[in-house]
């Protein structure tokens, strides 16, 4: 398995455009089969290991896929599969989304339970509620869900929790069925607004996306559209927690700084210089930290959960004592194990986490545990003193296109074994 070396405490500096962002694109695809007479064009598609394993599960339904560097063309006008196997369901948490998706074209699915990063239990029972409020029979057997739906409904659905996926489900269901369909306590992530432009796109009729209650007027065709992704605001706070923790200074190209607000404004209280504009982020950080006030996980436009280990790595060397409390899921404080090898002190209590400032951190052989804890990995060992070896890169290649090549572009002494 492949690792990383980084020789931590080198300031970064320079430019980055900032990829773009996989939590739209693995529903955009998703989304992408709904078309049967056209082909779909989509750009600022990232090179990750979930949007390969996408492109496998459109592939094995029947759909032809081709990447042009970061533009993906996609033809769905064969004979849909319905079918998706336990080892392709398995290796990603989006997998999912492919279950509204297959329902709105073919009235049926045969699925097995998704997989994705382990933070703590992941269940699809919003998912299951939504189908069946909007009429789909579903039937769980030992690994397997079967989905039936003779006649598709529209009909409200109200989400006990505002989930990403759950959400993106209601709305890849019901945009064919005939009717109006509400889906109240809607999630309201950047994501869900790309998602919903790119169905307009494709001759779908959704408003309200980005609030918490979106409309979803059924049409009986949706045709091709040619389709930019939105750029990825974790990505982007990944590379602004990189600079921030070795005293850099960067410039991101490529973002939309609306979507990282609490994110941008803690860095500002941690000490650094934050010049955002529209699409463009400047940051050049003080050599030492200074420790933000509490940070609480929320839903959209909370402080987001995905930036959470980014941010657990960041402060291990401010100044001060410092809170971190996890809303969204229980297992993302695994990397605090491994941060802890590299000197760092953190206590753990339930969903809260205690980070005490030290001087510095020093380099050690640690594991990533899920795409975000090895990110966060890579941010602590790049302020460390010493060399750092982090282990299970898999996990970071999901959701990181290029990301030796642009930290060593920016100044990092980094390299992948
Ligand atoms: C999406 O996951 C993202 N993944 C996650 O990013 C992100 O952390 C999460 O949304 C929250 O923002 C993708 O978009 C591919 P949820 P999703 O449904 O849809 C509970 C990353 O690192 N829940 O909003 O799975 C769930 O247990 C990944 O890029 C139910 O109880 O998240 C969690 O506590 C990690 N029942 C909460 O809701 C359900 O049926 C939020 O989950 C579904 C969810």
């Amino acid at each position: 398995m492949s690792r990383l070396m980084i020789n931590g405490g080198k300031p970064l500096k320079g430019d980055l455009s900032v990829h773009g962002a996989k939590n739209a694109v693995l529903p955009i695809l998703a989304a992408s089969i709904l078309c049967d007479d056209g082909v779909s064009v989509i750009h600022n598609c990232p090179d990750l290991r979930d949007v390969a394993t996408t492109i496998e599960i459109l592939k094995y339904l029947g759909v032809s896929v081709t990447r042009t560097g970061h533009t993906l063309t996609v033809d769905a006008r064969s004979r849909l599969g319905n079918h998706i196997p336990k080892h392709l369901m398995q290796q990603l948490r989006s997998s999912i989304i492919f279950m509204g998706a297959i329902v709105a074209r073919k009235h049926k699915a045969k699925i097995s339970l998704p997989g994705g990063c382990e933070l703590g239990p992941r269940p699809i029972d919003l998912h299951i509620k939504a189908l069946q409020d909007l009429g789909c029979k579903i039937k769980e057997k030992k690994n397997c869900i079967l989905i039936r739906s003779k006649k598709m409904k529209c009909g409200t659905i109200h989400l006990a929790f505002p989930s990403v996926g759950a959400t993106e489900n209601a709305m890849l269901t019901s945009c064919l069925s005939p009717g109006i369909t509400i889906v109240e306590n809607a999630a309201k992530e950047p994501e869900i607004i790309d998602l919903a432009c790119f169905l307009n796109a494709m001759g779908a009729c959704i408003c309200g996306a980005g609030t918490n209650r979106i409309e979803i007027h059924g049409v009986s065709h949706l045709h091709a559209a040619d389709y930019t992704i939105m750029p990825d605001r974790i990505a982007a706070i990944t590379y602004l927690c990189c600079a921030a923790t070795t005293g850099g200074d960067i410039t991101l190209h490529n973002v939309i700084s609306e979507h990282m607000e609490p994110a941008l404004s803690l860095l500002a209280q941690c000490g650094c210089l934050v010049e955002a504009k529209e699409h463009t982020i400047h940051i050049a950080a003080p050599s030492c930290l200074t420790m933000p006030p509490a940070i609480v996980t929320e839903p959209y436009p909370g402080f987001p959960t995905d930036a959470q280990s980014l941010f657990l790595a960041l402060l291990t060397t401010a100044n001060g004592i410092g809170h971190i409390r996890e809303n969204i899921f229980s297992g993302r404080f695994k990397v605090a194990t491994e941060l802890r090898k590299m000197g760092a002190a953190i206590a753990l209590n339930n969903n809260e986490a205690t980070i005490t400032g030290v001087p510095g951190l020093h380099g050690a052989t640690v594991k990533a545990t899920d795409l975000r804890g090895g990110a966060a990995l890579v941010i602590a060992a790049l302020g460390a003193q010493g060399t750092t070896e982090i282990e299970n890169l898999h996990y970071i290649d999901r959701g990181y296109d290029n990301l030796t090549t642009n930290l060593t572009r920016l100044g990092a002494d980094i390299h992948r074994i």
